[in-house]
């Protein structure tokens, strides 16, 4: 969509608050998706079909690498709406065994001056059951595209630090056969204590365990609030112990980012963009060539999502920047990829994929 285009529906929606907001938007969508023309023509209008940004990753195929992110479509209510808007991947979740109604509202907050948000959502959920038999019934006889599916997993708030992994587990037990892909989500700040499970034991036990109870691959997703060293350690552990990618970077509690910014939740946006950036570079030599690097935090454009595939990453997503930029997002982006991947006398995405870190001598 042209800016313009979004830029009235975006001065609308953003009268309300930003959880109705995304209510509204989400509920469109669902109308959309629901009605066969609706659906066609919002993909003759986003779709960017171009066998150069397509790439054989994680055992399907990705038709572009731009994914949608993680807590946007929490309970996969819009899956087939977000596919026809152009997106090359779309992760839901986080889902957690039992339902549950995160933390009290208000918990998003936008920082328009600095296209950032911040929020608090606590995982709210409907929980892996209602998940399942989503998916399940929306089975294989639909129409319109489909992306690969991922499904980021987390833990119920109430259960006990002793028993978290269990939560892991039980989640991807019953939802095996129903994604392309898992991520096991260790570095939500709204969740307390989910943090800790970022350490090699834990993340060793969560995909070992993991890989016990499916076939697909499993991800693990990190926080930009690590030291660069440590998120190279924790996705080498994750790698040596069978995960098949990283997903860089959650949100931050770097609230010295915004200065005055009430301290609470993570923050996500513009802001993030140079962390996410700078950690992408720490790790993607450690692991490059062994596991698929996930590039999201800040990333608004074809210019920034080209960078973080030059650095490393596979795959990118995004998620403040739909708020900001509207339901084209995607779609302008891959367009601008293409133009990238052209000047540079690129044939396919794939190749520029860590181009940047052969150059530098990182990787050889
Ligand atoms: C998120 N994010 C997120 N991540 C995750 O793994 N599980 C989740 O449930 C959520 N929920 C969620 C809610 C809201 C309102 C926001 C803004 C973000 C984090 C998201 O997937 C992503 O990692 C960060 O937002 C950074 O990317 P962007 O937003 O800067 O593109």
């Amino acid at each position: 969509m042209r800016a313009s285009g979004y830029d009235a529906w975006r001065r609308l929606l953003f009268r309300f608050d930003p959880e109705t907001a995304h209510r509204l938007a989400t509920a469109a969508l669902r109308a959309a998706q629901a009605v066969g023309p609706a659906r066609a023509a919002l993909e003759r209008r986003f779709a960017v079909g171009d066998p150069r940004l397509e790439q054989r990753l994680l055992g399907a195929v990705f038709p572009n690498p731009v994914g949608l992110a993680a807590g946007f479509d929490k309970d996969g209510v819009a899956i087939r709406g977000m596919a026809a808007l152009g997106f090359g991947a779309i992760e839901v979740g986080t889902v957690t065994p039992r339902p549950q109604a995160g933390n009290p509202r208000p918990r998003i907050f936008r920082l328009e001056g600095e296209e950032s948000l911040r929020n608090a959502m606590g995982f709210n959920n409907a929980g892996v059951e209602a998940l399942a038999r989503r998916l399940a019934r929306g089975g294989a006889r639909r129409p319109g595209p489909r992306p690969p599916l991922g499904i980021n997993v987390g833990r119920n708030r109430a259960t006990p630090a002793e028993r978290a992994h269990e939560d892991y587990l039980e989640t991807i037990a019953r939802l095996d056969g129903l994604c392309d892909y898992f991520v096991v989500n260790v570095s939500s700040p709204n969740t307390p204590g989910l943090r800790d499970l970022q350490t090699a034991s834990a993340i060793e036990r969560l995909i070992g365990g993991g890989r016990e109870r499916t076939s697909r691959p499993i991800l693990v997703k990190l926080s930009p609030d690590l030291e660069d060293g440590e998120a190279a350690e924790l996705a080498r552990a994750a790698v040596d112990a069978g995960a098949s990618g990283v997903v860089l970077t959650n949100t931050t509690t770097d609230y010295g980012l915004v200065p005055g910014v009430e301290p609470v939740g993570g923050l996500s946006g513009r802001v993030l963009r140079e962390r996410s950036f700078r950690m992408l570079s720490a790790v993607a030599p450690h692991v490059a060539g062994r596991a698929v690097l996930v590039s999201v935090g800040g990333i608004d454009s074809g210019a920034e999502a080209y960078r973080r595939i030059r650095a490393g990453a596979s795959l990118v997503q995004v998620y403040t920047a739909v708020v900001y930029r509207g339901p084209g997002l995607a779609a302008s982006i891959n367009r601008e990829l293409l133009g990238l991947l052209e000047r540079d006398g690129l044939g396919a995405i794939g190749e520029a994929v860590g181009a940047d870190l052969r150059l530098s001598g990182a990787v050889r």
